[in-house]
């Protein structure tokens, strides 16, 4: 979370306590009252010395080795896996259950619900531990077990649903558990959620645009709720209309790129736009698994699959390039996979 940002939920919640004193209506004043001392008690919390404040400001690093085309094309990532949930994930969970509070609908006897193929469940297990929530998680039985360890760590309940169905199949159990008992809990819906891709917008974004001096001309990542490639190209769109953007995924509906989405034959998340990409890139397993093998032995970097994946994308942009600064995100460490593609 940067000061910035801090510095204008400060100012919102300011607003909205300014909001409820000239209000008529007492109970409506009181349900908002209660709400924003949740939430100065949630800001008080997210400072540099709590886990939550660690979220987000991950470094840029610079890809030296993989890529030797010429000295005027640089590469770059953003190592989420320094966020404290381990992914870039910590970033929209944050921004969505601040946005639920902030607008009632997260209440401290509620639970947080979802599907998720695992780093989005590990950063709301992380955040429900430090703020104080319930966090049940509807998962693919086939999830990696580093995952499902780092889930039941921070306490959270989890409900296997069918592999074969997939992230799909997981987010329709959701459904049917929270139609079934709607008071009982919160739904993010990161897939529709705008508060995912805004995380990015207010972050990610913001954060390239400073680490590289104002010079990125290519920003590239893959689509799993596409919220990083959302919001991230938003913004860094309207810092500078130049920026080419381009989005990957993977080449076939049958892919082990974890977090990932082909979107042709996939639930077509609410809050993709398709007209941001100016190009779009299908990446294989087999690529991505190369990727991660060398950028472990030649880089120094220990990755996630969709991190290898992001490294092939980049590389086939930047090999077109005759100048320029190609950014792209790693959205997890490698730690948390199998080793069956490791050589
Ligand atoms: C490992 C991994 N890579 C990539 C992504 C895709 O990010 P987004 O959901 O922002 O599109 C995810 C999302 O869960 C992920 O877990």
């Amino acid at each position: 979370m940067t000061l910035e940002k801090l510095a204008e939920q400060k100012t919102d919640a300011h607003r909205s306590r300014n909001q409820v004193s000239r209000s008529g209506n007492s109970s409506r004043a009181a349900s908002s009252e209660n709400i924003n001392s949740r939430i100065l008690e949630i800001e008080n919390h997210i400072h540099d010395k709590h886990i939550l404040g660690q979220i987000g400001n991950t470094p840029l690093l610079q890809i030296r080795k993989l890529f030797k085309l010429n000295d005027s094309v640089e590469i770059y990532a953003k190592a989420e896996w320094f966020n404290p949930g381990g992914s870039v994930k910590d970033r929209a969970a944050l921004s969505m259950i601040l946005e639920a509070v902030r607008s009632g609908k997260l209440t401290g006897d509620r639970t947080i619900i979802d599907a998720t193929s695992g780093n989005t469940g590990i950063a709301y297990a992380m955040i429900g531990s430090a703020l104080g929530y319930k966090v049940t998680l509807a998962l693919p039985s086939n999830a990696s077990q580093e995952r499902k360890n780092a889930l039941l760590a921070y306490g959270a309940e989890i409900i296997y649903t069918d592999p074969l169905s997939g992230t799909d199949g997981a987010q329709q159990k959701v459904r049917e558990l929270v139609a079934n008992n709607p008071e009982k809990y919160y739904y993010p819906d990161q897939y529709n959620n705008p508060a995912n891709w805004k995380a990015h917008y207010d972050t990610t974004a913001v954060e390239i645009w400073e680490q590289t001096g104002h010079r990125v001309t290519h920003f590239v990542a893959g689509l799993g709720t596409t919220g990083t490639f959302v919001g991230t190209s938003r913004r860094l769109k309207e810092l500078n209309p130049g920026i080419v953007c381009v989005a990957f995924q993977p080449d076939s509906p049958l892919h082990g790129l974890e977090g990932l989405k082909h979107l042709a034959t996939s639930i077509v998340p609410g809050i993709y736009d398709p007209t941001i990409a100016d190009f779009q890139i299908a990446i294989s397993t087999e690529e991505a698994y190369e990727m991660v093998n060398r950028l472990a032995r030649e880089e120094g970097m220990f990755v996630g699959i969709s991190a290898g994946a992001a490294m092939a994308a980049s590389l086939k942009v930047a090999s077109q390039l005759k100048s320029g600064v190609v950014v792209t995100v790693f959205p997890d460490g490698g730690a948390r996979y199998g080793v069956e593609h490791l050589r």
